[in-house]
Protein backbone atom coordinates (compact mmCIF):
# COMPACT_ATOMS: atom_id res chain seq x y z
CA UNK A 1 0.00 0.00 0.00
CA UNK A 2 1.56 3.15 -1.13
CA UNK A 3 1.25 6.52 0.60
CA UNK A 4 1.28 9.53 -1.70
CA UNK A 5 2.11 13.11 -0.98
CA UNK A 6 -1.82 13.70 -0.87
CA UNK A 7 -3.29 12.97 2.65
CA UNK A 8 -3.22 9.33 3.21
CA UNK A 9 -6.35 7.60 3.10
CA UNK A 10 -7.31 4.32 5.16
CA UNK A 11 -9.65 1.36 4.06
CA UNK A 12 -12.23 0.12 5.88
CA UNK A 13 -13.17 -3.34 4.80
CA UNK A 14 -16.45 -4.15 6.50
CA UNK A 15 -17.44 -7.86 6.70
CA UNK A 16 -21.47 -7.59 5.96
CA UNK A 17 -21.18 -4.29 4.64
CA UNK A 18 -25.42 -4.27 3.62
CA UNK A 19 -26.28 -4.64 7.42
CA UNK A 20 -27.69 -2.25 9.90
CA UNK A 21 -24.24 -1.54 11.56
CA UNK A 22 -22.39 -0.98 8.43
CA UNK A 23 -24.85 0.88 6.47
CA UNK A 24 -25.19 3.19 9.86
CA UNK A 25 -21.25 3.44 10.17
CA UNK A 26 -20.99 4.72 6.26
CA UNK A 27 -23.84 7.22 6.74
CA UNK A 28 -22.57 8.39 9.67
CA UNK A 29 -18.85 8.45 8.45
CA UNK A 30 -20.09 10.93 5.72
CA UNK A 31 -22.55 12.95 7.80
CA UNK A 32 -20.08 13.73 10.70
CA UNK A 33 -17.57 14.67 8.46
CA UNK A 34 -19.56 16.88 6.11
CA UNK A 35 -20.38 18.63 9.91
CA UNK A 36 -24.13 17.30 8.90
CA UNK A 37 -24.31 15.70 12.91
CA UNK A 38 -21.90 16.11 15.63
CA UNK A 39 -19.98 13.01 16.62
CA UNK A 40 -21.86 11.87 19.51
CA UNK A 41 -21.20 8.85 20.78
CA UNK A 42 -17.75 9.04 18.97
CA UNK A 43 -14.96 8.67 22.25
CA UNK A 44 -12.47 9.14 19.69
CA UNK A 45 -13.56 12.99 18.84
CA UNK A 46 -13.16 13.86 22.79
CA UNK A 47 -10.13 15.78 23.82
CA UNK A 48 -8.05 12.86 25.02
CA UNK A 49 -7.90 11.90 21.09
CA UNK A 50 -6.62 15.24 19.56
CA UNK A 51 -3.02 14.37 19.46
CA UNK A 52 -3.12 10.88 18.42
CA UNK A 53 -2.42 10.79 14.94
CA UNK A 54 -5.96 9.06 14.02
CA UNK A 55 -7.10 9.42 10.44
CA UNK A 56 -9.55 12.15 9.75
CA UNK A 57 -13.03 10.72 8.95
CA UNK A 58 -12.81 12.42 5.86
CA UNK A 59 -10.01 10.26 5.07
CA UNK A 60 -11.84 7.15 6.03
CA UNK A 61 -12.94 4.78 2.30
CA UNK A 62 -15.64 1.89 2.66
CA UNK A 63 -15.88 -1.09 0.94
CA UNK A 64 -16.44 -4.86 2.05
CA UNK A 65 -18.02 -7.96 1.40
CA UNK A 66 -22.05 -9.37 1.54
CA UNK A 67 -23.75 -12.42 0.87
CA UNK A 68 -26.56 -10.46 0.38
CA UNK A 69 -26.98 -8.03 -2.78
CA UNK A 70 -29.53 -5.00 -1.27
CA UNK A 71 -27.88 -1.53 -2.64
CA UNK A 72 -26.64 0.31 0.14
CA UNK A 73 -28.98 3.61 -0.49
CA UNK A 74 -32.04 1.10 0.06
CA UNK A 75 -30.48 -0.26 2.92
CA UNK A 76 -30.18 3.08 4.30
CA UNK A 77 -33.69 4.14 3.10
CA UNK A 78 -35.16 1.24 5.50
CA UNK A 79 -33.15 2.30 8.44
CA UNK A 80 -34.66 5.77 7.43
CA UNK A 81 -38.17 4.72 7.42
CA UNK A 82 -37.08 2.42 10.87
CA UNK A 83 -36.27 5.50 12.59
CA UNK A 84 -32.59 4.63 13.08
CA UNK A 85 -31.09 7.22 10.77
CA UNK A 86 -33.02 11.07 11.22
CA UNK A 87 -34.52 11.74 7.59
CA UNK A 88 -32.84 13.80 4.93
CA UNK A 89 -29.59 12.33 6.04
CA UNK A 90 -29.24 9.22 3.64
CA UNK A 91 -30.16 11.58 0.74
CA UNK A 92 -27.74 14.35 1.95
CA UNK A 93 -24.69 11.58 1.82
CA UNK A 94 -26.24 9.89 -1.36
CA UNK A 95 -22.97 10.40 -2.82
CA UNK A 96 -20.57 8.73 -0.36
CA UNK A 97 -23.45 5.70 0.26
CA UNK A 98 -23.35 5.00 -3.65
CA UNK A 99 -19.39 5.17 -3.88
CA UNK A 100 -19.26 2.27 -0.75
CA UNK A 101 -21.79 -0.01 -2.41
CA UNK A 102 -19.60 -0.18 -5.19
CA UNK A 103 -16.87 -1.22 -3.33
CA UNK A 104 -19.01 -4.51 -1.87
CA UNK A 105 -17.95 -7.89 -2.90
CA UNK A 106 -19.71 -11.11 -3.25
CA UNK A 107 -18.93 -12.75 0.34
CA UNK A 108 -19.35 -16.47 1.18
CA UNK A 109 -19.71 -19.04 1.12
CA UNK A 110 -23.36 -18.79 -0.11
CA UNK A 111 -25.41 -21.97 -0.10
CA UNK A 112 -24.08 -24.45 -3.18
CA UNK A 113 -20.50 -22.47 -2.91
CA UNK A 114 -18.42 -25.22 -4.34
CA UNK A 115 -14.97 -23.85 -3.52
CA UNK A 116 -12.28 -24.76 -0.94
CA UNK A 117 -11.49 -23.09 2.27
CA UNK A 118 -8.29 -21.91 0.34
CA UNK A 119 -9.75 -21.12 -2.50
CA UNK A 120 -11.96 -18.64 -0.20
CA UNK A 121 -9.60 -16.85 1.76
CA UNK A 122 -7.29 -15.89 -1.28
CA UNK A 123 -10.31 -14.46 -3.03
CA UNK A 124 -11.60 -12.23 0.21
CA UNK A 125 -7.71 -10.95 0.50
CA UNK A 126 -7.71 -10.66 -3.22
CA UNK A 127 -10.67 -8.18 -2.84
CA UNK A 128 -9.39 -6.11 -0.04
CA UNK A 129 -5.79 -6.29 -1.48
CA UNK A 130 -7.74 -4.70 -5.55
CA UNK A 131 -9.62 -2.24 -3.06
CA UNK A 132 -6.77 -0.77 -1.36
CA UNK A 133 -4.51 -0.90 -4.37
CA UNK A 134 -7.09 0.92 -6.32
CA UNK A 135 -7.76 3.62 -3.78
CA UNK A 136 -3.94 4.09 -2.90
CA UNK A 137 -4.42 3.49 0.30
CA UNK A 138 -1.97 3.50 3.21
CA UNK A 139 -3.53 0.71 4.69
CA UNK A 140 -6.99 -0.91 5.35
CA UNK A 141 -8.46 -2.22 8.82
CA UNK A 142 -10.95 -5.33 8.04
CA UNK A 143 -13.68 -5.30 10.61
CA UNK A 144 -16.90 -8.04 11.07
CA UNK A 145 -20.23 -6.54 11.25
CA UNK A 146 -21.57 -9.56 9.78
CA UNK A 147 -24.25 -11.45 11.21
CA UNK A 148 -23.67 -13.88 14.36
CA UNK A 149 -22.77 -17.28 13.72
CA UNK A 150 -23.46 -20.06 16.27
CA UNK A 151 -20.33 -21.36 18.32
CA UNK A 152 -17.67 -22.86 17.41
CA UNK A 153 -18.37 -26.61 16.57
CA UNK A 154 -15.12 -27.91 17.75
CA UNK A 155 -11.65 -29.55 16.05
CA UNK A 156 -12.20 -30.49 13.09
CA UNK A 157 -15.49 -28.92 11.36
CA UNK A 158 -15.21 -26.63 8.41
CA UNK A 159 -13.85 -23.30 9.12
CA UNK A 160 -16.49 -21.02 9.95
CA UNK A 161 -16.92 -17.58 7.62
CA UNK A 162 -15.65 -15.26 10.07
CA UNK A 163 -12.72 -17.24 10.71
CA UNK A 164 -12.15 -17.27 6.89
CA UNK A 165 -12.18 -13.84 6.69
CA UNK A 166 -10.10 -13.22 9.54
CA UNK A 167 -7.15 -15.02 7.45
CA UNK A 168 -8.13 -13.42 4.60
CA UNK A 169 -7.43 -9.81 6.73
CA UNK A 170 -4.29 -11.05 7.73
CA UNK A 171 -3.20 -13.02 4.02
CA UNK A 172 -3.85 -9.35 2.79
CA UNK A 173 -1.74 -7.69 5.20
CA UNK A 174 -4.57 -6.05 7.34
CA UNK A 175 -5.38 -5.42 11.35
CA UNK A 176 -8.58 -6.86 12.06
CA UNK A 177 -11.20 -6.25 14.14
CA UNK A 178 -14.34 -8.52 15.28
CA UNK A 179 -17.38 -6.29 16.20
CA UNK A 180 -19.08 -9.92 16.83
CA UNK A 181 -19.31 -13.08 18.83
CA UNK A 182 -17.85 -15.50 16.09
CA UNK A 183 -15.22 -17.02 15.96
CA UNK A 184 -13.23 -15.10 13.80
CA UNK A 185 -9.57 -14.88 14.98
CA UNK A 186 -10.60 -16.94 18.51
CA UNK A 187 -10.23 -20.10 15.52
CA UNK A 188 -6.81 -21.64 16.54
CA UNK A 189 -6.09 -21.46 13.12
CA UNK A 190 -5.48 -17.77 12.65
CA UNK A 191 -4.64 -17.52 16.37
CA UNK A 192 -1.74 -19.38 15.14
CA UNK A 193 -1.54 -16.87 11.76
CA UNK A 194 -2.07 -13.78 13.50
CA UNK A 195 1.12 -15.08 16.15
CA UNK A 196 3.12 -14.54 13.57
CA UNK A 197 1.74 -12.09 11.14
CA UNK A 198 3.16 -9.02 12.94
CA UNK A 199 -0.35 -7.34 13.04
CA UNK A 200 -2.70 -6.26 15.45
CA UNK A 201 -5.76 -7.36 15.69
CA UNK A 202 -9.04 -6.26 18.28
CA UNK A 203 -12.53 -7.93 19.71
CA UNK A 204 -14.63 -9.47 20.27
CA UNK A 205 -18.50 -8.36 20.37
CA UNK A 206 -18.97 -4.65 20.38
CA UNK A 207 -20.45 -3.70 24.38
CA UNK A 208 -23.05 -1.32 23.05
CA UNK A 209 -26.07 -1.29 25.77
CA UNK A 210 -26.61 -4.51 28.53
CA UNK A 211 -22.78 -5.05 28.88
CA UNK A 212 -21.97 -1.83 29.17
CA UNK A 213 -24.11 -1.34 31.91
CA UNK A 214 -23.02 -4.14 33.50
CA UNK A 215 -19.66 -3.09 33.10
CA UNK A 216 -20.20 0.11 35.38
CA UNK A 217 -22.57 -2.01 37.92
CA UNK A 218 -20.52 -5.19 38.34
CA UNK A 219 -17.70 -3.17 39.97
CA UNK A 220 -19.88 -0.46 41.87
CA UNK A 221 -21.52 -3.83 43.64
CA UNK A 222 -17.72 -5.63 44.58
CA UNK A 223 -16.43 -2.01 45.52
CA UNK A 224 -19.59 -1.38 48.03
CA UNK A 225 -18.78 -5.02 49.30
CA UNK A 226 -22.62 -5.69 48.67
CA UNK A 227 -23.33 -9.49 48.27
CA UNK A 228 -24.55 -10.46 44.35
CA UNK A 229 -27.28 -13.30 44.84
CA UNK A 230 -28.97 -13.42 40.97
CA UNK A 231 -28.38 -11.38 38.03
CA UNK A 232 -30.91 -12.05 35.18
CA UNK A 233 -31.50 -10.40 31.92
CA UNK A 234 -34.05 -10.46 29.25
CA UNK A 235 -33.34 -8.91 25.32
CA UNK A 236 -36.15 -8.43 23.27
CA UNK A 237 -35.22 -6.80 19.23
CA UNK A 238 -36.01 -7.59 15.95
CA UNK A 239 -33.99 -6.82 12.59
CA UNK A 240 -31.81 -8.81 11.38
CA UNK A 241 -29.66 -8.95 14.28
CA UNK A 242 -32.50 -10.32 16.29
CA UNK A 243 -33.71 -13.12 13.46
CA UNK A 244 -29.85 -14.22 13.72
CA UNK A 245 -29.97 -15.04 17.28
CA UNK A 246 -33.24 -16.72 17.31
CA UNK A 247 -31.13 -19.46 16.73
CA UNK A 248 -29.85 -20.72 20.19
CA UNK A 249 -26.58 -21.98 19.16
CA UNK A 250 -26.06 -18.31 18.05
CA UNK A 251 -27.25 -16.21 21.35
CA UNK A 252 -25.18 -18.81 23.08
CA UNK A 253 -22.25 -17.37 21.33
CA UNK A 254 -23.30 -13.65 22.72
CA UNK A 255 -24.42 -14.50 26.06
CA UNK A 256 -21.18 -15.89 27.15
CA UNK A 257 -19.65 -12.78 27.03
CA UNK A 258 -22.55 -10.63 28.44
CA UNK A 259 -21.65 -13.31 31.57
CA UNK A 260 -17.62 -13.00 31.35
CA UNK A 261 -18.43 -9.41 32.62
CA UNK A 262 -19.98 -10.44 35.66
CA UNK A 263 -17.68 -13.10 36.42
CA UNK A 264 -14.56 -10.59 36.22
CA UNK A 265 -15.47 -8.05 38.01
CA UNK A 266 -18.02 -9.80 40.80
CA UNK A 267 -14.80 -12.70 41.10
CA UNK A 268 -17.95 -14.91 41.27
CA UNK A 269 -20.67 -16.12 38.58
CA UNK A 270 -23.98 -15.19 40.17
CA UNK A 271 -26.96 -17.10 39.73
CA UNK A 272 -29.16 -16.17 36.63
CA UNK A 273 -29.38 -16.53 33.07
CA UNK A 274 -29.15 -14.22 29.77
CA UNK A 275 -32.21 -14.74 27.07
CA UNK A 276 -32.77 -13.12 24.05
CA UNK A 277 -35.78 -12.88 21.93
CA UNK A 278 -36.51 -12.17 18.90
CA UNK A 279 -39.71 -9.94 18.11
CA UNK A 280 -39.30 -8.41 14.57
CA UNK A 281 -41.52 -5.51 15.22
CA UNK A 282 -38.92 -3.64 17.68
CA UNK A 283 -36.03 -3.76 14.71
CA UNK A 284 -33.04 -2.13 15.74
CA UNK A 285 -34.87 -0.91 18.95
CA UNK A 286 -33.70 -3.10 21.99
CA UNK A 287 -35.11 -3.42 25.01
CA UNK A 288 -33.01 -4.75 27.75
CA UNK A 289 -33.70 -5.16 31.26
CA UNK A 290 -31.75 -6.84 34.19
CA UNK A 291 -33.02 -7.75 37.49
CA UNK A 292 -30.07 -7.75 40.02
CA UNK A 293 -30.63 -9.47 43.59
CA UNK A 294 -28.12 -8.47 46.27
CA UNK A 295 -27.91 -8.96 49.99
CA UNK A 296 -26.65 -5.95 51.99
CA UNK A 297 -25.97 -5.28 55.74
CA UNK A 298 -26.69 -8.09 57.72
CA UNK A 299 -28.45 -10.12 54.70
CA UNK A 300 -30.91 -7.80 54.30
CA UNK A 301 -32.25 -8.45 50.74
CA UNK A 302 -32.87 -6.03 47.94
CA UNK A 303 -33.07 -5.40 44.44
CA UNK A 304 -31.82 -3.40 41.41
CA UNK A 305 -33.44 -3.23 37.97
CA UNK A 306 -32.40 -1.55 34.77
CA UNK A 307 -34.36 -1.26 31.53
CA UNK A 308 -32.31 -0.12 28.55
CA UNK A 309 -33.91 1.02 25.61
CA UNK A 310 -31.51 2.00 22.66
CA UNK A 311 -31.03 1.83 18.59
CA UNK A 312 -28.59 -0.94 17.88
CA UNK A 313 -27.53 0.25 14.98
CA UNK A 314 -26.73 3.89 16.62
CA UNK A 315 -25.08 2.81 19.84
CA UNK A 316 -22.77 0.33 17.75
CA UNK A 317 -21.83 2.71 14.58
CA UNK A 318 -19.56 5.28 16.09
CA UNK A 319 -17.82 2.65 17.91
CA UNK A 320 -16.84 0.82 15.06
CA UNK A 321 -15.78 4.19 13.83
CA UNK A 322 -13.42 4.53 16.66
CA UNK A 323 -12.30 1.12 16.37
CA UNK A 324 -11.11 1.49 12.64
CA UNK A 325 -9.11 4.89 13.21
CA UNK A 326 -7.65 3.43 16.34
CA UNK A 327 -6.73 0.23 15.11
CA UNK A 328 -5.50 2.01 12.08
CA UNK A 329 -3.48 4.13 13.73
CA UNK A 330 -1.88 1.06 16.44
CA UNK A 331 -0.70 -0.45 12.34
CA UNK A 332 1.10 2.55 11.54
CA UNK A 333 2.55 2.75 15.21
CA UNK A 334 3.67 -0.89 13.55
CA UNK A 335 1.73 -2.26 16.82
CA UNK A 336 1.18 -6.40 16.25
CA UNK A 337 -0.91 -8.69 18.41
CA UNK A 338 -3.79 -8.60 20.47
CA UNK A 339 -4.98 -4.84 21.44
CA UNK A 340 -5.93 -5.16 25.19
CA UNK A 341 -6.32 -1.68 25.62
CA UNK A 342 -9.09 -1.33 23.67
CA UNK A 343 -11.46 -3.86 26.37
CA UNK A 344 -13.48 -1.14 26.70
CA UNK A 345 -15.55 -1.26 23.62
CA UNK A 346 -16.13 -5.38 23.76
CA UNK A 347 -18.06 -7.90 25.76
CA UNK A 348 -15.34 -10.23 25.72
CA UNK A 349 -11.83 -8.05 25.31
CA UNK A 350 -8.89 -10.09 23.98
CA UNK A 351 -5.27 -9.61 25.58
CA UNK A 352 -4.70 -8.53 28.96
CA UNK A 353 -6.68 -5.88 30.38
CA UNK A 354 -9.20 -4.37 33.61
CA UNK A 355 -13.02 -5.48 33.28
CA UNK A 356 -14.49 -3.06 34.51
CA UNK A 357 -15.76 0.16 32.35
CA UNK A 358 -13.75 2.80 34.40
CA UNK A 359 -10.18 0.81 34.34
CA UNK A 360 -11.03 0.16 30.92
CA UNK A 361 -11.70 3.78 29.78
CA UNK A 362 -8.16 4.65 31.62
CA UNK A 363 -6.64 2.07 29.70
CA UNK A 364 -7.72 3.38 27.01
CA UNK A 365 -6.72 6.88 27.24
CA UNK A 366 -3.32 5.47 28.44
CA UNK A 367 -3.12 3.72 24.98
CA UNK A 368 -4.38 7.26 23.08
CA UNK A 369 -1.32 8.73 24.42
CA UNK A 370 0.87 6.19 23.62
CA UNK A 371 -0.03 6.73 20.06
CA UNK A 372 0.56 10.59 19.97
CA UNK A 373 4.35 9.41 20.63
CA UNK A 374 6.95 9.79 18.00
CA UNK A 375 4.80 7.56 14.54
CA UNK A 376 6.17 7.18 11.87
CA UNK A 377 6.07 10.21 10.03
CA UNK A 378 2.32 11.17 8.78
CA UNK A 379 1.09 13.92 6.27
CA UNK A 380 -0.52 16.42 7.33
CA UNK A 381 -4.12 18.75 6.61
CA UNK A 382 -1.85 21.11 4.38
CA UNK A 383 0.26 18.29 2.85
CA UNK A 384 3.50 18.87 4.19
CA UNK A 385 5.44 15.35 6.10
CA UNK A 386 6.07 15.65 9.65
N1 LIG B 1 -25.42 -2.69 19.14
C1 LIG B 1 -25.20 -3.45 18.11
O1 LIG B 1 -25.76 -3.22 17.06
C2 LIG B 1 -24.23 -4.58 18.19
C3 LIG B 1 -23.48 -4.77 19.35
C4 LIG B 1 -22.56 -5.81 19.39
C5 LIG B 1 -22.43 -6.65 18.30
N2 LIG B 1 -23.18 -6.47 17.20
C6 LIG B 1 -23.04 -7.44 16.11
O2 LIG B 1 -22.88 -6.78 14.86
C7 LIG B 1 -23.32 -7.67 13.83
C8 LIG B 1 -24.15 -6.90 12.82
O3 LIG B 1 -25.38 -6.49 13.37
P1 LIG B 1 -26.49 -5.88 12.39
O4 LIG B 1 -27.57 -5.40 13.25
O5 LIG B 1 -25.86 -4.98 11.39
O6 LIG B 1 -26.99 -7.20 11.64
P2 LIG B 1 -27.63 -7.30 10.19
O7 LIG B 1 -28.33 -8.61 10.13
O8 LIG B 1 -28.39 -6.08 9.84
O9 LIG B 1 -26.36 -7.34 9.20
C9 LIG B 1 -25.52 -8.45 9.08
C10 LIG B 1 -25.02 -8.51 7.63
O10 LIG B 1 -24.08 -9.59 7.54
C11 LIG B 1 -24.26 -10.20 6.28
N3 LIG B 1 -23.65 -11.54 6.25
C12 LIG B 1 -24.12 -12.68 6.80
N4 LIG B 1 -23.26 -13.70 6.54
C13 LIG B 1 -22.24 -13.17 5.82
C14 LIG B 1 -21.05 -13.72 5.26
N5 LIG B 1 -20.73 -15.01 5.39
N6 LIG B 1 -20.24 -12.90 4.59
C15 LIG B 1 -20.52 -11.57 4.45
N7 LIG B 1 -21.63 -11.00 4.96
C16 LIG B 1 -22.48 -11.80 5.64
C17 LIG B 1 -25.78 -10.21 6.12
O11 LIG B 1 -26.15 -10.42 4.77
C18 LIG B 1 -26.14 -8.82 6.63
O12 LIG B 1 -26.15 -7.85 5.58
C19 LIG B 1 -24.07 -8.82 14.52
O13 LIG B 1 -23.22 -9.94 14.60
C20 LIG B 1 -24.30 -8.25 15.90
O14 LIG B 1 -24.42 -9.27 16.89
C21 LIG B 1 -24.08 -5.45 17.12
Amino acid sequence: MSASLSRPRVGVWLIGARGSVATTVVTGCAAVAAGLHPPTGMVTETPAFTDSGLPALSDLVFGGHDTLDCPLPKRAESLTAGGVLPPGVATAVAAELAAADREIRPGGPTPGDSRTEAELITAFADDIRDFAHRHELERAVVMNVASTEPASQGPGAPLPASTLYALAALRAGCPYVNFTPSEGMHHPDAAREAEWSGLPHAGRDGKTGQTLLRAVLGPMFAQRALSVRAWSGTNLLGGGDGAALADPAAAAAKNAGKERVLADTLGTVPEGEVHIDDVPALGDWKTAWDHIAFDGFLGTRMILQTIWQGCDSALAAPLVLDLARLTARAHERELSGPLGALGFYFKDPVGEGPSGLAEQYEALVGFARSLREAGPARVDESGDVR
